[in-house]
């Protein structure tokens, strides 16, 4: 009924930092990528070549890229909105790019400032270039159980923009809950609909847990044959351009959740563990993921 193995995507560096107004020195980002590829995380959102006035905490991402110890094996995607954006991450050694599009228009207009046909028109030299320096693509979809800014968002809008990014040549569609106001049923439907149009192998899902129903989302998902999981150690962050939203599910408690499902995942719960404390007390916040702050406890997983 589930799939044998996940594989979680750990977008923390990225989606967990780029909300955060606290202001972290370039080592210690590149410390917690490295803690991160130490605890088995294959794929590490690594950082993002957007507008530095749109988004300054993602500004240094080129340092960050110089800074990583690349482990042979594991991919360090970074988000890119356009060809400039593109140009940038080459010109820093990324060898896996994220383009992002969403699934309402008003949010594509906020986030992006392009409706959604005009970002996926954008994505097309951005292939072209990904396709001559052989980079892989992924493409996100935002929005894709509710938006900020026009509410509702029906499955059929989520299907259209998700099949659009596998035509221009994305290996998978992460499905984006960015203000995590879904829950399991309507995250069941969403999905049936989206894979009438692309297969589950080349989708992965992407949960806020703003309403703290990101596990419950993530099993329907299990459910739906979806074996990539998007999370954040630490439970860190948000998007700017979603307010109130909270961070992504934290790696930690799909871990738990995955480890106890006998699900093999390749990551160190422990380690993920201590990856999520460093970064949490690097911001000044508290752990958020529940399973981080049963381990730090010292309560028996
Ligand atoms: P724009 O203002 O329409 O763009 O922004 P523009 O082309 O008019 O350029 C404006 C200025 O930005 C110019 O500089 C450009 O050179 C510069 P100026 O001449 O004023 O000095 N610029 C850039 N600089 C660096 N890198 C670039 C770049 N592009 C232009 N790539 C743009 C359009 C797309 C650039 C902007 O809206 C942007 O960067 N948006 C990014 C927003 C963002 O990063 N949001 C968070 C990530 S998405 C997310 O979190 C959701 C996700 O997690 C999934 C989910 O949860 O659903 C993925
Ligand atoms: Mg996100």
């Amino acid at each position: 009924m589930y799939p044998a193995q996940v594989r979680i995507v750990e977008v923390g560096p990225r989606d967990g930092l780029q909300n955060e107004s606290a202001h972290l020195p370039v080592e210690t980002k590149i410390t917690f990528i490295d803690m991160l590829s130490d605890a088995g995380l294959q794929t590490i959102e690594a950082g993002a070549f957007v507008s530095p006035k749109w988004v300054p905490q993602m500004a240094d991402s080129d340092k960050v890229f110089a800074g990583i110890q690349r482990k042979a094996g594991v991919s360090y995607p970074a988000l890119v909105p356009n060809e400039k954006g593109m140009a940038a991450a080459l010109e820093a050694g990324v060898r896996e790019v994220a383009v992002f599009a969403a699934a309402s228009e008003d949010f594509s207009q906020k986030n992006i400032n392009c409706s959604i046909d005009e970002s996926l028109a954008r994505f097309v030299p951005v292939m072209e270039m990904a396709r001559a320096a052989d980079v892989r693509v992924r493409g996100y979809v935002s929005c894709v159980l509710g938006c900020p800014y026009g509410g509702n968002v029906a499955p059929a809008a989520v299907t259209r923009v998700a099949r659009a990014l596998v035509d221009i040549g994305c290996y998978e569609v992460s499905l984006g809950d960015t203000i995590g106001t879904g829950t399991p049923v309507k995250t069941r439907a969403m999905l049936r609909a989206v894979k009438d149009a692309v297969p589950a192998a080349q989708i992965a899902v992407h949960f806020h847990d703003t309403y703290g129903q990101a596990l419950a989302n993530i099993l329907v998902a299990l459910e739906e044959r979806v074996s990539v999981v998007d999370a954040a150690a630490g439970g860190l962050g948000g998007c700017p351009y979603a307010k109130g939203a909270t961070g992504n599910v934290a790696t930690e408690d799909v871990l738990y959740m995955l480890n106890g499902m006998g699900i093999a995942t390749g990551v160190d719960l422990a380690k993920a563990a201590a990856a999520g404390r460093y970064i949490a007390a690097a911001i000044g916040k508290p752990v958020a993921s529940r399973a981080g702050r049963a381990l730090q406890a010292g309560l028996k997983g």
